[in-house]
């Protein structure tokens, strides 16, 4: 197998940091547009091969992407990080050419790819790399779900005081801070409804919290967050690489399914060796669905933006 991870900032570089940990690749390629620095990045990385006992080959490379010749999954982390105060959606202007750029080239050296999306506003940026790339739905993801749903589960478990691995929650809909929801009343620690121990103003702190969480980060660390996005990147690369057909939610394009077409929105769906092998239909409440139809109309605004860059 062979990954390229595009853009070796903070985010980039911690979740190539996870694929080589997990040796979910034989060769692992990290690009960036500034003069050295992944190279810099992949050699500091290649020297803990030999602490952490990984065999994962790192390389960086200076914007040469025939570097990244047969990559079978490229993660696309490029793009401005958002600053305090910013919102995900105020990056579109510069993020959308870049990541319209990267979609191209990485389309020359790997035809057959399967794109992981991480840069933001992500629902726009993946609906973009799904045009831009002409590539089989299937093979495009966005990560945003993934990541916030590991945030909701944080989120229970300080309140619930449980491992958060024990718990079982989603976020559905987009990226963004009032876009995403956190859908409560399906969350189950071990199968019991998390409901069952919170109060209504516990249950509306958590889904606060996790809304808010990417921006309560940028406010504490002065840009984006990057421990939980690089983690969330190189779960979605080990399920696709190991076929685990794990079930993640993830920006995908629509079709119909949970009313919505021509979007790519956050879903539950199956990860395997063929990308996102299946949505995954859920019945939501009626107020939950009003609230998904919400999420996307304010993604397709968002999406219409692109049309006049
Ligand atoms: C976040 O929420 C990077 O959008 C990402 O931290």
């Amino acid at each position: 197998m062979k990954v390229t991870v595009v853009g070796a900032g903070a985010v980039g570089a911690t979740c190539a940091d996870n694929i080589a940990r997990k040796e979910l690749a034989q060769e692992l390629v990290l690009l960036d547009i500034k003069e050295g620095f992944a190279e810099g990045k992949a050699q500091d990385m290649m020297q803990t091969a030999a602490l952490l006992g990984f065999d994962t080959r790192i390389s960086g490379s200076t914007n040469d992407y025939s570097k990244t010749a047969n990559s079978d999954v490229v993660v696309i982390t490029s793009g401005l990080p958002r600053k305090p105060g910013m919102t995900r959606e105020e990056l579109i202007g510069t993020n959308a050419g870049i990541v319209k750029g990267v979609c191209e080239n990485i389309l020359k050296f790997s035809p057959n790819a399967i794109i992981i999306v991480i840069s933001n506003p992500m629902d726009t940026m993946t609906y973009l790399a799904l045009q831009s790339t002409g590539l089989a739905k299937n093979k495009i993801i966005g990560m945003g779900g993934t990541l916030d749903s590991a945030r909701f589960k944080y989120q229970l478990s300080t309140t619930l005081n449980c491992s958060p691995s024990d718990l079982n929650a989603l976020v559905v809909g987009g990226h963004g801070d009032t876009t995403m929801i956190p859908l409560i009343k399906h969350a189950t620690w071990n199968s019991i409804p998390v409901t069952k121990f919170l109060d209504a103003a516990q249950q509306e702190k958590i889904i606060n919290d996790t809304m808010v969480g990417g921006a309560t980060l940028t406010k504490l660390l002065g840009t984006s967050a990057w421990y939980a996005p690089g983690a969330a990147g190189a779960a979605l690369v080990e399920s696709i690489v190991r076929d685990e057909k794990k079930l993640f939610t993830c920006c995908v394009s629509l079709n119909g399914e949970y009313g919505q077409k021509d979007i790519c929105l956050g879903v539950p769906v199956v990860i395997g060796k063929n990308g996102w092998e299946k949505i995954v239909e859920m019945d939501l409440s009626s107020e939950e669905q009003a609230a998904f139809n919400k999420s996307a109309d304010a993604v397709r605004n968002m999406n219409d933006v692109l049309k006049t860059l």
